[in-house]
């Protein structure tokens, strides 16, 4: 049987599908190529160019494979863009889910693992955020991913599709190996935004306001390395085999750093000077955002490996170093 990955070829589901096929499971992967990279596929899953809002393409798969669960990381993920295109996220990301459990619900796969965000929180009422905390999203985009969450909710009370419902904080980093890593056009991400001002492709870093209530002034973010992360997908998928009952997750460190101190490890990292502009605060940033990691430590036993702010930053910077044009030119 095979895992079916949405959003394969995606910074994040590029890395799931490695670390799958790592462990010697048989994955099939559905992408549109429109933000994710065909190079970033690994040679050995079974590749299908099209969209999830396609529900014939979608039925075609699901008939073709034999599919005992799904991973999804199709979708829009930029706050700012949302902001500009609001109908568009609904339609890739909430439309498309729902063209999804329908899919699964016509093809009897009964088990979905699911890319979801902090961004579902809105501004945190106190911190660190937990999981029962209110979700009201200040995006578009946050808002798209509260209401694939509740669809997914939905699907299970009619249906018996079960879900794990992983929050993400801000991920980072990169495959240890270096075989991929993250590239986005265009990028809008601290921590390769400031590797990009090392390998001197870019100028500087402009830090989006320094006037924040925080130790230093700049806003506090909770970094997990992208290998982590993927594990806790893993454990979550093992956890519905073992019965568990659908559940909602941040993926956080409990930890948080500003980013005066990212860039200053990456000065560390590099040594490189990488040189600051200090601008404006960028519209619809949170000053803080610390997870508690307690529950998915508790349900799924996720206990990440990769958790010292330098390790994620090297293994970017190794990423950089080795692929300073990211993916390149694709085919
Ligand atoms: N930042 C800068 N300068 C830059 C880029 C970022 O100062 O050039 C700052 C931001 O203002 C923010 C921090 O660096 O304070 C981190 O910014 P990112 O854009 O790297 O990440 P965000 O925290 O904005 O967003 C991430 C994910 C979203 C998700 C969100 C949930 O990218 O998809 O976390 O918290 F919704």
């Amino acid at each position: 049987m095979s895992v079916l990955v949405l959003g394969g070829a995606g910074y994040i589901g590029s890395h799931a599908v490695y670390q799958l096929i790592e462990e010697g499971h048989q994955v099939i992967v559905i992408d549109n190529l429109i933000t994710g990279h065909k190079k970033a596929i690994h040679k050995n899953a079974t590749f299908y160019n099209g969209d999830i809002r396609d529900l014939h393409f979608l039925h075609t798969v699901f008939e073709k494979e034999d599919i005992e669960a799904v991973f999804h990381f199709a979708a829009s993920s930029l706050v700012g863009e949302s902001m500009e295109q609001p109908l568009n996220y609904f339609d890739n990301n909430v439309y498309g889910t729902q063209q999804v459990l329908k899919a699964m619900v016509k093809a009897h796969v009964d088990k979905i693992i699911f890319s979801s965000t902090a961004a579902t929180y809105g501004e945190p009422i106190s911190i660190p955020l937990t999981e029962d905390m209110p979700a009201i999203p200040t995006s578009p985009y946050g808002e798209s991913k509260h209401m694939m969450e509740k669809l997914m909710r939905w699907a299970e009370k009619s249906h018996g599709i079960k879900y794990v419902s992983l929050r993400y904080f801000n991920v980072a980093g990169a495959k240890e190996s270096s075989e991929i890593g993250e590239d986005h056009h265009p990028e809008t991400h601290l921590i390769p935004i400031v590797l990009q001002v090392a390998l001197g492709q870019r100028e500087n870093i402009t830090i989006f306001g320094d006037d924040y209530d925080t130790s230093d002034g700049t806003c506090v973010r909770d970094y997990v390395h992208v290998e982590d992360l993927i594990d806790a997908h893993l454990l979550a998928w093992n956890y519905l085999n073992q019965g568990g009952n659908s559940l909602i997750c941040n993926l956080g460190s409990n930890n948080g750093f500003s980013v005066k101190e990212i860039i200053e490890t990456a000065r560390k990292v590099t040594g490189k000077n990488i040189p600051i502009k200090t601008g404006v605060r960028r519209a619809g940033d949170p000053s803080k955002l610390i997870a508690s990691a307690s529950k998915a430590q508790n349900q799924l036993h996720w206990h990440p490996k990769r958790t010292s702010i330098e390790k994620i930053i090297i293994d970017a910077w190794n990423w950089h170093v080795n692929h300073p044009n990211g993916y390149g030119k694709e085919d």
